[in-house]
């Protein structure tokens, strides 16, 4: 046994403008959910960290489409959030959102060292300013052509054609994406600025360090982000929604959401410890050089996690390094950079890309009210984009739940429980395991031997190899039984075919663990109907928080009833089975048709009151 190490899993922080979609769930919350439950069953420490990004002008934006508060918007998709992903089963240790007390005060402690380790400058800076508005446009409000790949709708801030970050003054024909008879004018406004051209030497030495395990989409981002020249990033914004910069003299603007959202992953990890009344406990990720930082993101959020996230990192040493800081602790050790940036590429939906405006999307409340969540889980796993955009289609969804999932998974496990239940009287086969043939035992030898091969396949995030890998034992175990053929020999043979049905049940039993990543909720029956006790995950709870001045509600995953191991079955003969029930729902044919036919068509949205 080795030590149990220390996983940390910092999931990308949706921003709270909208309902979740498909594509939330392929590039980074199932990954990580993935992830996180393999080594909680691995008997890791794992701390898996997001929460509601809940500043920004996304959210500004939907504020202002709907005449409501920014604050309105934001409380009332983090509620959606917190409940469709406990549908779901995203196991956070802790989803909060970025208007916390502790957050807001843990980002102006950042900027705060940040400044006093001279890692920040001031500087006039050239804005898009709205004549009609009277005000600085923020960069999302500005849309015009890319200058770097000439892209139409360039956002003034990023462009989704290239991926490039941009400055909104240099778009070609920049407007107004509110009002296009707007006239805009470029005008003056001071901000400070992250010094990242001082952190190239670290930041090269941090890259070259990891490319080798990182994905090579990752590595080639970030390698010609910083050949590209680092240049320094403003981190202050011309807005009143958002964390205050925490200076006289600076109250009309605010700090830039980017700045603020990454340090979520640490402040949502103090906010943990708190929560759990240890309050030293986040030391476990942030101080320990062995520990293991993994930020499952989508491809758009590269820059930003393995370039200036590591930047604020670095530049804030000293940190909390006295005792009466904000968080009542001493830091004696630098914070821990990430270990892998395993970022996914897009998902997209019937062969076209996903679209708001269009609602060209796949929103997980809706889904969930209509197909189980495992077999959401499983198609979407099956589809990871890990290495270039996949595809979200209705046909392959039916194909892969029917084919798949219930074909071979589902019937497997529910045709060898129900023939143990009813022809060995409700209990698992009493056999001499000396007695089992070579074929039992070969089958058996490769369900074991695959918590080696699976596990060395999670462990370097290639989760999609890891899925193919089960679903072929899967496949080789339906084969083995067939050949076996139990409910034939069982009135010549009894004795022959108890051994082939121990034996199945047996592999049923390591392929319920295999797959309870994947597949939390029907592992979890398996487990049951096998004549187990207790619950191979925790639970996911929503939880209500008070601070001083507010109180949050928050996603949180409970360990404690979790019995679950990563560890091969010693399912013990005579074992007494639970009635077995079917475990996947068949999917009908015409929901190819239904499901199609909802995409681009206007989605009943609800009012926020
Ligand atoms: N809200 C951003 C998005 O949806 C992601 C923020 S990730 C964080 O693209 F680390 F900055 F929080
Ligand atoms: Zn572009």
């Amino acid at each position: 046994m080795t030590d149990p190490k220390f996983i940390h899993v910092s999931v990308a922080w949706p921003y709270a403008n909208g309902d979740l979609h498909v594509g939330h769930l392929a590039g980074a919350y199932l990954p990580a959910d993935i992830f996180a439950r393999y080594h909680r069953m691995k008997g890791n420490h794992v701390l898996m960290v997001s929460g509601s990004d809940s500043h920004g002008t996304p959210i500004s934006v939907e504020a202002d489409k709907r005449g409501i508060s920014a604050r309105q918007v934001f409380e009332h998709y983090h509620e959606r959030f917190l409940q469709t992903q406990q549908k779901i089963g995203i196991s956070y240790d802790l989803f909060t959102h970025t208007d916390t007390e502790s957050h807001h005060q843990v980002s102006q402690d950042f900027f705060l060292k940040l400044l006093e380790n001279g890692c920040l400058y001031k500087e006039r800076q050239q804005l898009m300013y709205s004549e009609q508005e009277k005000r600085f446009l923020p960069d999302r409000y500005v849309e015009g052509e890319c200058y770097i790949c000439h892209y139409a709708n360039a956002r003034g801030d990023q462009c989704d054609n290239c991926g490039n970050l941009l400055e909104a003054t240099q778009l070609i024909n920049p407007r107004n994406r509110n009002n296009p008879t707007d006239k805009l004018i470029v005008r003056e406004s001071e901000h400070f600025f992250l010094d990242l051209g001082r952190f190239e030497p670290q930041l090269l030495e941090y890259l070259g360090k990891h490319e080798a395990q990182w994905r090579a989409n990752v590595v080639r981002f970030s390698r010609n982000f910083v050949a590209g020249g680092l240049q320094g990033r403003p981190i202050t914004r011309d807005i009143d929604w958002g964390v205050s910069v925490p200076l006289e003299g600076w109250d009309d603007k605010k700090l830039y959401v980017w700045f603020e959202a990454v340090i979520g992953y640490f402040s949502a990890s103090v906010e943990w410890a708190r929560n759990i009344g240890q309050p030293d406990a986040w030391k476990q990720w942030w101080y320990n050089p062995q520990a293991e930082i993994y930020n499952f993101i989508g491809k758009d959020n590269i820059p930003f996690h393995t370039i200036i996230w590591q930047a604020e990192l670095l530049g804030v040493d000293g940190l909390y390094n006295s005792d009466e800081d904000t968080i009542g602790q001493r830091v004696e050790a630098p914070l821990q950079l990430p270990y892998d940036v395993p970022a996914n590429e897009f998902m997209n939906i019937e062969g076209d890309k996903f679209s708001k405006s269009r609602n060209w999307a796949i929103w997980l409340p809706d889904i969930l009210e209509r197909y189980q969540p495992d077999a959401i889980r499983y198609y979407t796993a099956a589809t990871f984009p890990e290495s270039a955009d996949s595809d979200f289609a209705w046909e392959g969804f039916f194909n892969r739940v029917n084919g798949e999932l219930l074909a071979a998974w589902g019937n497997l496990a529910n045709r060898m429980l129900s023939f143990a239940y009813k022809r060995f009287e409700g209990k698992v086969p009493l056999v001499n395991l000396a007695d089992l043939t070579d074929e039992d035992k070969a089958i058996l030898a490769r369900s074991e031997d695959a918590f080696e091969v699976i596990g060395k396949l999670l462990d370097g995030v290639k989760l999609k190899e890891a899925l193919v890998t089960a679903m072929t034992l899967v496949r080789d175990t339906n084969a083995y039984l067939d050949r076996r053929a139990p409910w034939k020999t069982i009135k010549e043979n009894p004795a022959d075919a108890a051994l082939a049905v121990y034996t199945v049940l047996r592999v049923i039993d390591n392929l319920k663990v295999l797959l309870s990543p994947y597949l939390p909720f029907t592992s979890q029956k398996v487990h049951e109907f096998l004549g187990y006790d207790g619950q191979l995950f925790g639970d996911l709870n929503i939880v209500e928080y008070s601070e001083a001045s507010r109180s949050h509600k928050a996603l949180v995953y409970d360990g404690r009833p979790a019995i679950g191991k990563w560890e091969k079955s010693a399912l013990q003969p005579g074992q007494a089975l639970r009635e077995p029930a079917p475990l996947i729902v068949k999917l009908e044919p015409e929901i190819i048709e239904q499901e199609r036919s909802k995409l681009g068509q206007p989605r009943e949205e609800r009012a926020i009151e």
